[in-house]
């Protein structure tokens, strides 16, 4: 799930690239919480629209595993 829906932007290895920040070494538990907020049409920071769509679709169950999968592989 996360080479097909976040790795186009967030990059393969989840560095980041120009205006798409790194999701390395953020803890799971932050990452859920940024996810959450985007998934409620909360803005963090100044490109959040572009997150909006994709934290939309996601379930709870989603942004644990995806959460956990990303701070596992990345940290
Ligand atoms: C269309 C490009 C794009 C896609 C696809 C995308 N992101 Fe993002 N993501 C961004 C941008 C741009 C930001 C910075 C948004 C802001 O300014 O708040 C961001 C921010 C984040 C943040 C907050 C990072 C921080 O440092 O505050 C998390 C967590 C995140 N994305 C996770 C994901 C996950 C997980 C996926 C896949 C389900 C995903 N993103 C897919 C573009 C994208």
């Amino acid at each position: 799930m996360f080479s097909a829906e976040c790795a186009q932007c967030h990059g393969r290895t989840a560095r980041g690239m120009a205006s798409f920040p790194t999701l390395r070494n953020i803890s799971a538990p932050m990452l859920a919480e940024k996810l959450t907020k985007y998934r409620a049409g909360e803005a963090i920071g100044p490109n959040s629209m572009l997150m909006f769509p994709v934290a939309e679709n996601l379930t709870d169950e989603e942004i644990e595993l995806l959460t956990t999968y990303i701070a596992d592989t990345f940290n």
